[in-house]
């Protein structure tokens, strides 16, 4: 697969088009930022965690019933990935209560929630990625309501199958980030699931796993997306 123009960088990845106008390569960077990009750092060797991870969770998803981006793993921080078109919003899922949740409720930190809170973020940094709901999103034609009801489902389905696998792995799923995509007509999961994106706390000690260590300068950063690459990939 030859690695043709850069098209897009964000903040942790690189696109770059491939010879196949239907195919993209996504690349992982080290580069960290919270906070909107506030904050700002690097992590070594996260674009190779955050790829092995990625690809590694979006196989076991694939393989039940969600349909996803990826198609292949090329090499350690390159995936090669159906080129979609982004529905501009973060769909986020909270199992327990962290981070906005509590700021912006006052709810305690851990504190077990009745049922999931399924999330809507507007994906744009210049106004701060601020909630939705999906009255928004359909009246700013941002997507449609069959598409809503089809992420929203996809969304509660990914959250069962992650618990489920991050279960064995003594790993608790706390909250999580998803990004979705229409590829020939059809909405399909994009991005990354990495410890960028999710809240993992260890079963048992609570050890924070997840980049919630460089948002609160926890130390060990490197470390927790080590143990949560070994747990996912049995290396
Ligand atoms: P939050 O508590 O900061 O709203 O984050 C909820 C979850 O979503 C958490 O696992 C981190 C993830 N997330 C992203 O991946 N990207 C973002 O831009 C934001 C705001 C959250």
């Amino acid at each position: 697969m030859e690695k043709r123009d850069k098209i897009y960088e964000g903040k942790a990845k690189i696109l770059y088009t491939t010879d196949n106008p239907d195919l993209l390569i996504q690349y992982f960077k080290d580069d960290a930022t919270a906070g909107n990009g506030k904050k700002k750092g690097t992590i070594d060797e996260k674009g190779i965690m955050n790829n092995g991870i990625t690809c590694k969770i979006f196989e076991y998803l694939g393989q039940n019933g969600i349909p996803t981006h990826l198609v292949k793993m090329l090499s350690e921080r390159e995936m090669l990935i159906k080129k979609v078109e982004i529905v501009k919003i973060e769909v986020i899922i909270r199992n327990r209560a962290a981070g906005s949740l509590c700021r912006n409720y006052g709810v305690e930190e851990g504190k077990t929630l009745l049922c999931p809170i399924l999330e809507f973020c507007y994906k744009e940094d210049k106004y701060n990625d601020p909630l939705m709901n999906a009255y928004h999103i359909k009246a700013l034609g941002i997507a449609t309501e069959q598409e809503i009801e089809k992420i929203s489902a996809y969304t509660f389905k990914i959250n069962e199958l992650m618990q489920k696998f991050f279960a064995v792995l003594k790993i608790e799923l706390i909250d999580f980030k998803l990004e979705f995509g229409r590829y020939k007509g059809e909405i399909i999961l994009a991005d990354e699931i990495s410890p960028d994106t999710c809240r993992l706390w260890e079963v048992g000690t609570g050890v924070r796993l997840d980049k919630d260590r460089f948002r609160n300068d926890l130390g060990n950063i490197k470390e927790g997306y080590q143990e949560v690459l070994k747990r996912v990939t049995g290396k």
